[in-house]
């Protein structure tokens, strides 16, 4: 039994058909890369996975529950947590009250305990000396670091990233990347991975899944996908240059 089974998804737009028949799975401790072209259907996947909006058809399972439009919270106390494209810290607080309201979510009592967690985890992820700032003023890179260790806070078995990587120069992302393989292989975490950066899918995928126009066009080892001459014709060709 695969940990995340997602089935025939589909959802529509006013008439345009964002998702269609999609089915994807992740297996416990195996992380999937997903890639296609600007409008493709990919957050709208991670919408319609994690209850943002019900899909017209599909199910979603999660450790062979079905979680078919269950509310994020629910999601996030089953070990399904996701980050989004767009940030969405508290602006007004700190690093460090937002990392530990997430750990509070887990019902970590008291606060000095939630407190202790969340500045280990900001250690952790590099993101001590932003602690005390207020969220809303810390440039792109480590709102999206923070983003990341609010997700990880609430201890997901399996975590689903939509562009982690987007506005960071190569430099900021390589300790992105080292986080997220060492939390595959010391914690087991599984993750669904949206990526328009090739050399971080290339890194970390066991598989990718390429999607094009709200349907699953290719999938298999990076490898396989990466060189399927329909992936290359429909996404790669206009964006390998710039995204590798
Ligand atoms: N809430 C919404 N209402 C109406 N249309 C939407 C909504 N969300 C997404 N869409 C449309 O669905 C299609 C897929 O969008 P989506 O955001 O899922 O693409 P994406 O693959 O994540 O693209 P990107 O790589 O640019 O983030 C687009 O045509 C988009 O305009
Ligand atoms: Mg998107």
């Amino acid at each position: 039994m695969s940990l995340l089974d997602i089935q025939g998804l589909g959802k529509s737009f006013r008439g345009l058909k964002a998702l269609h028949d999609v089915d994807i799975s992740v297996e416990e401790g195996e992380i999937v890369g997903i890639i296609g072209a600007n409008g493709a259907g990919k957050t709208t996947l991670f919408n319609c996975i994690t209850g943002a909006f019900p899909p017209d058809a599909g199910t979603v399972e999660l450790d062979g529950r079905d979680i078919t439009g269950a509310a994020m919270h629910t999601l996030a106390a089953s070990g399904m947590v996701r980050t989004f494209q767009l940030m969405r810290p508290f602006h007004s607080m700190t690093a460090w009250e937002n990392v530990t309201i997430a750990v509070q979510s887990r019902g970590v009592r008291p606060e000095r305990a939630a407190r202790r967690e969340a500045g280990e985890l900001i250690e952790r992820t590099g993101l001590t000396d932003w602690a005390a700032m207020v969220s809303g003023s810390l440039p792109t890179a480590v709102q999206k670091r923070l983003e990341l260790t609010r997700a990880l806070a609430m201890r997901p078995r399996i975590l689903l990233l939509d562009e982690v990587l987007a506005g960071l120069v190569p430099s900021e992302r390589a300790p992105v990347l080292e986080l997220l393989g060492e939390l595959r292989t010391n914690e087991g975490m599984s993750m669904l991975f949206i990526e328009h950066i090739m050399a971080a899918v290339r890194q970390l995928s066991d598989r990718v899944v390429m999607m094009d126009q709200g349907a699953v066009l290719a999938r298999g080892s990076v490898d396989e996908v990466l060189s399927d001459p329909r992936v290359v014709e429909a996404y790669l060709g206009k964006e390998y240059g710039n995204a590798a």
